[in-house]
C-alpha cells in the first residue's frame, strides 16, 4: 500500500475547488477494468466512466498495445500539409460508424475543442454559400458545449460563463427541456416537452432566419445533470432547421461511442444532424482527441477556390496525432470487437430498474435514464444548493465507489463493459447512502 504525501500546491486543479480538495485530496494510482485503485490501496467502482469517456473500461489491453505500438514507429507528424496514415485511416473508419452521410472527420484535442471548431465551419459554410448575414449561433440553457469562448458562448451553465463575458455576441438561447413537475421519475424519453423546440419558431421570428447559422444542441444533456429529450423533440428541431435553412449540430461528446446503445444519440434517435462534434469515448479517453463529423454537403461547400489554397483555415499542431489515432482506431475495434454498443442496449433495462428502486427514498426528487445514463435528483437544503449531492458523493467516494454529480443531481454512466453483479453495487451503495442524507 503507498499513501500519498506529496506537495499539491502547484498544480492547479480543473473544475475542482482547489483549496477543499487539496486538505484531503482523493488521488488514483491505477486503473483497471470497472476499478480504480487509489493511493491509499482502496479500490473505487467508477460510475461513471472516469468523465463519460473511458466507455470499454480502464486499461484495455487492445487499446494499450496499438498506442505502444505507435510509440515505437512514430509520435508525431505535422497536421498541417502531411498526414500519415492512421489519421485517413481513422477517418475512414469514423464516416462508416456514423449514420447518413457525415463522411468528414476534422480532428481537434478536446470536446471544447471540436465545439469550436463545427461552430467555425457552420459560420465559413455560411459564408461560403454567399449567406454573410447567417452568423447568429443558437444554444440551449443548460446546455455544456466546453469551455472555450464558442462553447461558451453557445452553453448555458451560469456559473462557467459569468466570469469572461463577454462572449460571442450574435448568439442566443433556446430553453431547456427539463421539467420535474411533468416529467419526473420518467423512464426514458420523457412525455412532455416536444413543443419546447417550438421556441426555435419564435427566435427565428425575432431574428429572422437568414441571421442564423447553426443550432447546436446535446441530444441529451449530460454535464447539466442528464436531461434527456423529451419524446419527438429532436425531431422538431430537425425539422425547423432544415424548413429554414439552418445547420443542426448535435453536441455528441458524451453521447456517442455506446452510451446511449448505439454508435451515436442521432443513430440511436434516428435523427441526421449535419455535424456532430465528439471527443470522450473516441479514444476511450487513453490519449486526449476530439474530432468533428461534417455532412457532404457542408463539407463539399468549403471545398472551392484555388486547389492550391487552404479550404479551411482552421486546425490544430495536434490535429490527427498518431497516438490518439492509434488509440481511437484500436478503441473501435474493440467496441465492436466486445459488441459494446450491443451491452449497452442489452443492460440498459436492468440499469433502469435498478436506478428506478432508489426513488423510495426520502429527498429523491427524480430518477431518470437512457442507455447506459442515470440521473437522481436530490431535494437541495434549505440555502445550501449542492451541498446534498456533494455529500453523497463523499460518502459514496468513502465506500468505494465514484460517482458524479452537478448541482443536487448524481450522475451516472459507467464503462459499458459493467456487468449486472457491479450496477448492483452501484445502486446498494447509494441506497444506503440516501437512506441517511
Ligand atoms: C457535450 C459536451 N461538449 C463538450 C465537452 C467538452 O469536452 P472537453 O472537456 O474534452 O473539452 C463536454 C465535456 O464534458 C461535453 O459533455
Amino acid at each position: 500500500m503507498t499513501t500519498f504525501d506529496q506537495d499539491t500546491a502547484a498544480y492547479w486543479m480543473p473544475f475542482t475547488p482547489n483549496r477543499a480538495f487539496k486538505k484531503n485530496p482523493r488521488v488514483m494510482v491505477a486503473a483497471d477494468g470497472m476499478y480504480y485503485e487509489t493511493a491509499e490501496g482502496q479500490k473505487i467502482l467508477d460510475g461513471c466512466a472516469g468523465l463519460w469517456c473511458v466507455n470499454a473500461g480502464h486499461g484495455n489491453r487492445k487499446i494499450n498495445e496499438a498506442i505502444k505500438a505507435q510509440v515505437d514507429q512514430m509520435t508525431y507528424s505535422p497536421a498541417f500539409q502531411a498526414g500519415h496514415p492512421l489519421a485517413f485511416e481513422f477517418a475512414e473508419r469514423l464516416a462508416d460508424l456514423f449514420p447518413g452521410d457525415l463522411n468528414h472527420a476534422f480532428f481537434t484535442n478536446s470536446g471544447s475543442e471540436s465545439v469550436d471548431t463545427a461552430l467555425k465551419i457552420c459560420r465559413a459554410y455560411q459564408k461560403a454559400r454567399g449567406k454573410a448575414d447567417k452568423i447568429k449561433l443558437i444554444g440551449r440553457e443548460r446546455g455544456y458545449h466546453g469551455v472555450n469562448f464558442g462553447g461558451l458562448s453557445v452553453g448555458g451553465i451560469m456559473p462557467n460563463r459569468q466570469a469572461y463575458g463577454p462572449l460571442l455576441s450574435e448568439v442566443d438561447h433556446l430553453p431547456h427541456t427539463h421539467d420535474l413537475a411533468k416529467n419526473a421519475f420518467s423512464k426514458g424519453l420523457p412525455e412532455h416537452g416536444a413543443d419546447k423546440a417550438d421556441r426555435l419558431l419564435d427566435l427565428i421570428a425575432l431574428h429572422g432566419a437568414h441571421t442564423i447559422a447553426a443550432v447546436i444542441v446535446e441530444p441529451m444533456a449530460g454535464s447539466a445533470g442528464v436531461l434527456v429529450p423529451p419524446q419527438g423533440y429532436l425531431e422538431k428541431l430537425r425539422k425547423i432547421c432544415a424548413d429554414h435553412d439552418i445547420l443542426l449540430i448535435f453536441d455528441e461528446v458524451i453521447t456517442a461511442f455506446g452510451r446511449l446503445g448505439d454508435s451515436c444519440a442521432a443513430a440511436h434517435f434516428g435523427v441526421q444532424p449535419d455535424l456532430i462534434t465528439t471527443a470522450k469515448g473516441l479514444t476511450n479517453g487513453a490519449v486526449p482527441m476530439g474530432a468533428v463529423m461534417v455532412s457532404d454537403k457542408v463539407h463539399d461547400a468549403l471545398m472551392t477556390g484555388p486547389e492550391n489554397m487552404v479550404e479551411l483555415f482552421h486546425g490544430y499542431t495536434y490535429s490527427g496525432h498518431p497516438l490518439a489515432c492509434a488509440a481511437g482506431i484500436a478503441t473501435l475495434d474493440v467496441y465492436r470487437q466486445e459488441n459494446l454498443f450491443g451491452r449497452a442496449h442489452d443492460l440498459a433495462p436492468y440499469w433502469q430498474k435498478a436506478l428506478h428502486s432508489l426513488a423510495r427514498h426520502d429527498g429523491v426528487i427524480d430518477v431518470r435514464n437512457i442507455g447506459l445514463v442515470g440521473a437522481i435528483e436530490l431535494q437541495p437544503r434549505d440555502g445550501q444548493p449542492g451541498a446534498r449531492a456533494f455529500e453523497a458523493y463523499l460518502k459514496a467516494f468513502e465506500a468505494g465507489l465514484l460517482i458524479r454529480t452537478t448541482a443536487d443531481i448524481i450522475a451516472l454512466s459507467p464503462p459499458l463493459i459493467i456487468s449486472e453483479q457491479e450496477i448492483d453495487v452501484i445502486v446498494n451503495t447509494l441506497d444506503d447512502i440516501l437512506g441517511n442524507l
